[in-house]
């Protein structure tokens, strides 16, 4: 009998979910304030970390910038200030777990608790399975999906005993389908997106509705990460426009940021489709893409 009486509620919750879903398309989320808010974002050196920096920076953040590449994070930097922002950079391989926990640690005791982190660094290899190299595989995992745990144990603390924060995940568009040549980076961002949503319920769970949790998944995006990206059916998206919904959607609290939004119906149609139809798709995508690692780029 109780458990009829719950479904009877999830029945209303739903449909208030629904009512509040449709209210909020026309009336525009309530944006948060993050000025004075510590920023911190991994891989800023360039592409999507630099410009959400850029952004933060505007909005008057105070930046902490880590990048494995000195030259980039400390132009990063300097970009940021000349917004009228304070920044900092800070050079850390965040495939090295001791390199993290000591960079933590200094940012904590010289410039305080992070109010927004943003966990973004990450590397491709685009080739085939058996080509792939241990050390390869294991450096996807290591930037891409492990450094969310350290990066995030450092700095969860804080935001758990004020109750306030945000943590926010760049997975990919590719941490919710597969694409050939892509096995590790794949896999390793639908750890992202399954490190995100465990983190979202856990954080609810514990009654923390203070600390906010965001997930980017954008397709392919023109900042130079892989080469000559395109497909037939999703656009290749300027990274300029990826960094602003992705800010937008930090500072309405969005949970999950696909890019371009229509992604979010493909993957829900593509939950009812025969494998057969979800290949043959694929293969209609034609995506094609090279990488420092491979000039092949032809998807069949
Ligand atoms: N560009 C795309 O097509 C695309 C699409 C979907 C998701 N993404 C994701 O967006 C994120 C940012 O990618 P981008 O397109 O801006 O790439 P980018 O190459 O322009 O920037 C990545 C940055 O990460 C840094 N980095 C790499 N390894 C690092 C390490 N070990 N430690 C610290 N920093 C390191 C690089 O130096 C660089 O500054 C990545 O997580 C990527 O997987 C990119």
């Amino acid at each position: 009998m109780a458990l009829i009486l719950e479904y009877i509620a999830l029945f209303f919750i739903a449909i208030y979910s629904y009512l509040e879903v449709l209210v909020k398309m026309f009336i525009p989320a309530k944006r948060k304030s993050v000025s004075g808010d510590i920023v911190l974002i991994t891989g800023s050196g360039h592409g999507i970390g630099r410009l959400t920096a850029l952004k933060f920076a505007a909005l008057q953040s105070i930046l902490i910038l880590w990048d494995i590449n000195k030259e980039e994070v400390e132009e990063t930097a300097e970009q940021c200030r000349k917004l009228g922002a304070i920044a900092y950079a800070y050079v850390v391989d965040c495939s090295k777990r001791n390199e993290i926990y000591a960079a933590a640690e200094k940012v904590k005791s010289n410039i305080g608790d992070v109010d927004i982190l943003i966990n973004n660094a990450g590397v491709v290899f685009g080739v085939e399975f058996l080509e792939l190299q241990d050390h390869q595989i294991e450096k996807t995992f290591e930037v891409n999906i492990l450094a969310h745990f350290w990066i995030t144990k450092s700095f969860l603390p804080a935001m758990m005993k004020k109750n306030r924060g945000h943590i926010a995940t760049v997975a990919s568009v590719c941490g919710h389908v597969g694409l050939t040549y892509l096995v590790d980076y794949c896999a390793s961002k639908f750890g992202a997106v399954g490190f995100h949503t465990c983190m979202t319920e856990e954080l609810a769970a514990l009654g923390k509705d203070g600390i906010k949790t965001s997930c980017l998944c954008p397709v392919f995006v023109n900042t130079g990460f892989v080469q000559s990206p395109s497909t037939r059916l999703w656009p290749v998206l300027k990274p300029e426009d990826v960094a602003q919904c992705f800010v937008d959607g930090i500072l309405t609290n969005k949970k999950m940021i696909f890019v371009p939004p229509s992604v979010k119906s493909y993957l829900l149609l593509s939950n009812f489709l025969p494998q057969r139809v979800i290949s043959r798709l694929n293969k209609m995508q034609d995506v094609q893409f090279s990488t420092k690692f491979r000039s092949a780029t032809k998807m069949d």
